[in-house]
């Protein structure tokens, strides 16, 4: 399923996501389904969509703010995670490849938000892509192992982690 989520930036390319995933039977789940306010901030809506994301492996999330950056810093701060602000159909395509991403961060002020078209094959990539393993996997264990790092304790892990 994917889930998705937006700040008070993103409410109108949210609607536009929804519908495209709804004309094209992909089953989602929107957890901002209320009237957005200059409030909500990115990082709530961030904890919101990555929850959702963590109760199934095969959940992706779609994590809407004004430039996809702050949503992303935020989203990757979660255990779990791997967001990746995506403009364009191959960062698409090889995040889900490489770092199987399952987080889509997008920006709903930038020029190719106007245009929808294009945040459609951002989006059709995302979610279509699978992540190919192999050689990526060592370097995913890396980054969870990252997530257990308490800054001043990295020595112990010498130059490799
Ligand atoms: C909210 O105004 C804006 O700061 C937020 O949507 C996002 O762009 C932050 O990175």
């Amino acid at each position: 399923m994917v889930i998705i989520g937006s700040d008070h930036t993103g409410i109108e390319l949210k609607k536009k996501i929804i519908n495209y995933l709804y004309d094209n039977h992909v089953e989602y789940a929107d957890v901002t389904n209320y009237a957005n306010q200059e409030g909500d901030d990115y990082p709530d809506i961030a904890l919101a969509v990555c929850s959702e994301v963590l109760k199934n492996s095969n959940n992706l999330g779609i994590a809407i703010c004004g430039t996809g950056i702050g949503i992303s810093i935020a989203c990757n701060k979660i255990r779990g995670i791997r967001a990746a602000v995506c403009t364009d159909r191959y960062m698409a395509e090889m995040t889900r490849h490489d770092n199987n991403a399952n987080v889509l961060c997008l920006g709903a002020r930038l020029g190719i938000s106007k245009e929808f078209r294009n945040i459609e094959e951002i989006v059709d990539s995302f979610i279509h892509s699978f992540y190919d393993g192999g050689r990526h996997d060592r370097r995913l264990s890396k980054i969870k192992k990252l997530e257990e790092i308490n800054i001043g304790e990295e020595m112990k892990y010498g130059n490799n982690i």
